[in-house]
């Protein structure tokens, strides 16, 4: 079980009644239930603070320091010069993802300047909850690249497609396919069996992946006439390339229920997978 704390600044105990053209008008209240039901579904555990005293989310973070992996941080206005704060986060040493749900760069000048930026490995700006939820998959993607890279290591391309698959729920069907000749041949997958075995350099989403040597995100897979259907169930898809060297010698294909599933943080952690199984495959082969 992966689990975070999610610590909010100052203020945002009036959430829904402050600015709410600024903030929007769901409540904390709301915004927690909505981030630990998501948390739930990815098999996250996750424990809340609030606070307006700078001091108790410093005590916070040093308490949970050791049971938690990772940290999601909106610190409200102590983003901008609390230095203490900024410390605490660097000092428990863990991942650490700041969020914001207004886009504080188009606002006030003095909200422009983060000091807590440098310690967190990633921010989500103006993008209200979703933010929160992004953070929660960020962190979750970390690990899972930890652990394909270490299972890669060892050869275990199949345990790779079931860490991807078991870790991320909206990762309905996981599989690597390997370049043969000039077609693609499934070499492992999770989910239900797919029609499309093999499939020329080319076709479909895949080929086309292996033909450009780039991931490629398809929101919809219904609008996208090079699609070849695994299942009816899938909205969407994401491609990415493995590569020995210059060369595409696979790629890993993920099928999604969910429509407009993946993002640029999925690409960015499936190609840190992909690196791994390259190595992998490449010194095997
Ligand atoms: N949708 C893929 C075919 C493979 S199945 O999704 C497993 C494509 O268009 O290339």
């Amino acid at each position: 079980m992966d689990r975070y704390v999610v610590i909010n600044g100052p203020n945002l105990n009036l959430l829904g009644e402050r600015e709410p053209e600024v903030y929007g008008t769901l409540t904390l209240v709301e915004l927690t239930e909505e981030t630990r039901k998501f948390a739930e579904n990815m098999d996250c555990e996750l424990r809340f603070l609030q606070s307006n005293h700078e001091g108790e989310l410093i005590d916070f973070l040093h308490e949970q320091r050791k049971w938690a992996s990772g940290v999601i941080i909106n610190p409200g206005a102590l983003t901008h010069y609390s230095y203490s704060l900024r410390d605490a986060i660097a000092a428990v040493n863990l991942p650490a993802v700041e969020v914001h749900l207004s886009n504080i760069l188009e606002r006030e000048a003095f909200r422009a300047r983060s000091v807590v930026q440098d310690v967190c490995g990633k921010r989500y700006i103006g993008m209200g909850l979703r933010g929160y939820l992004r953070a929660i998959e960020h962190l979750k993607g970390l690990k899972t690249a930890t652990l394909v890279e270490a299972c890669a290591a060892e050869g275990g391309i199949e345990e790779s497609v079931r860490i991807l698959h078991d870790r991320h729920p909206k990762y309905t069907w996981v599989g690597v396919y390997l370049v043969e000749g000039d077609e693609l041949h499934l070499s492992s997958f999770v989910g239900s069996p797919t029609p499309h075995e093999r499939i020329a350099i080319g076709e479909g989403i895949c080929g086309a992946a292996a033909a450009q040597a780039e991931s490629i995100i398809v929101a919809d897979v219904a609008a996208d006439p090079r699609y070849l259907a695994c299942s009816i169930e899938t909205k969407s898809e994401i491609v990415v390339p493995i590569f020995w060297g210059e060369m595409v010698i696979g790629e890993i294909d993920i099928d999604s229920d969910l429509s407009n599933a993946f993002h640029e943080d999925d690409k960015a952690m499936l190609e840190t997978c992909a690196k791994s199984l390259g190595l992998a495959l490449g010194t095997a082969g």
